[in-house]
């Protein structure tokens, strides 16, 4: 991107509600099992709220986290860009509230709704906004509820065992060193595919938009085509990977940390041993937080800097993939 400013992540969060789910947990309201989850996921457990806590809460936690590793007052923020796919309300967006948790006003808020991919699509977004010297500092969030919209019995156990709740997030800044920062990022899409991950109901094409029947046939829940999704993971998440590696001249070898999208344990092992990337050089902890989606990555990012993971000029890679379908990398030079 000629003639833009070079953009920095400076301080990263996490945050996670107290409440820890195992799949013994699990086993109480549906018919699955810790093996069964353990073998096809990887998941060992998960994090969810108590009823009266949204996303934007979650948020809250991780963006105060954040602000305080990038040595900023909130106050300082120009812009606050949030991913989510369980929105905390259906309007007005879980930045609107967010932005007031915090304690801010005027300043511009957004929501992107890019599921999975939802976080890479913000980082793009927010990326522009200090790239182009619009905004100095922005907060870039992913954050999700996903327990309380889960159909808790056995028909809902292919999705429902998969899925935690969590928020990660990250203050962006003009690089003060051209050759470190955000890379580039790599984003599509395929919406013929919407379907096949998706929630019908409610929706604005029916007229009501949420009916006791589409509540009794579960349509209120989140369905998946698991193992078309799988395949489409494991085919689109290299291919973009390959995309954001060619655009910037690097191999596979020259990267130092790599954080995959955490949808399925099974799935980024797949897709490291296509890609040729040393196990030890990729980060996951769905085994202990499920799949967050648009928070996934970010939560692993905060953890990998907090543990001291990354050195200042290390290649970072990120790749997701989602509903939608929507999938995308971004390269970071740390
Ligand atoms: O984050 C956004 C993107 N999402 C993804 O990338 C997820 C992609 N998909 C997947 O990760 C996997 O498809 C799942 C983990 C969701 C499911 O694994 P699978 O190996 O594809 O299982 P399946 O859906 O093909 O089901 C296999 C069997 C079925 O039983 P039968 O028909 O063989 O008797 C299911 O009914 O496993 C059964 N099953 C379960 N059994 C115990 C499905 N869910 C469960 C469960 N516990 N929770």
């Amino acid at each position: 991107m000629q003639g833009l400013r070079k953009v920095a992540i400076r301080g990263t969060g996490m945050y996670v509600p107290p409440r820890v789910v195992t799949n013994a947990d699990l086993e109480e309201l549906m018919d699955t099992s810790d093996e069964w989850i353990q073998q096809r996921t990887g998941i060992r457990e998960r994090h969810w709220v108590d009823a009266g806590t949204g996303p934007a809460h979650l948020a809250l936690e991780a963006s105060l986290r954040a602000i305080e590793a990038a040595e900023i007052e909130p106050g300082e923020l120009d812009a606050i860009i949030v991913a989510s796919l369980s929105p905390h309300h259906e309007f007005p967006g879980t930045s609107a509230f967010l932005q007031d948790m915090l304690g801010l006003s005027e300043i511009p808020v957004m929501d992107i709704r890019c599921q999975c991919t939802g976080f890479l699509y913000a980082l793009n977004v927010g990326q522009l906004y200090v790239a182009s010297g619009q905004h100095e500092r922005v907060l870039v969030c992913g954050a999700e509820v996903h327990s309380t919209g889960l159909d808790m019995t056995t028909r809902g156990r292919d999705v429902t065992v998969i899925f935690g709740d969590g928020a990660g997030a990250l203050v962006l800044e003009p690089s003060e060193d051209a050759e470190r920062g955000i890379l580039s990022l790599h984003l599509h899409a395929e919406g013929k595919h919407a379907k096949k991950l998706w929630v019908e109901a409610p929706g604005t094409v029916f007229s009501p938009r949420l009916t006791e029947e589409m509540v009794r046939e579960g349509r209120i829940y989140p369905h998946m085509d698991g193992r078309f999704v799988f395949k489409h993971a494991v085919t689109r998440m290299p291919e973009v990977v390959h995309e954001a590696l060619d655009a910037n001249k690097c191999t596979i070898g020259d990267v130092d940390l790599c954080i995959f999208h955490q949808a399925n344990l099974r799935i980024n092992e797949y897709v490291g041993q296509q890609l040729g990337i040393a196990p030890e050089r990729t980060y996951s902890n769905i085994q202990r937080y499920g799949n967050c989606s648009a928070a996934s990555i970010p939560m692993c990012l905060d953890e990998c800097v907090r543990a001291g993971r990354l050195e200042p000029g290390d290649l970072v890679l990120m790749a997701g993939f989602g509903s939608g379908f929507t999938w995308g990398s971004a390269l970071i030079r740390w």
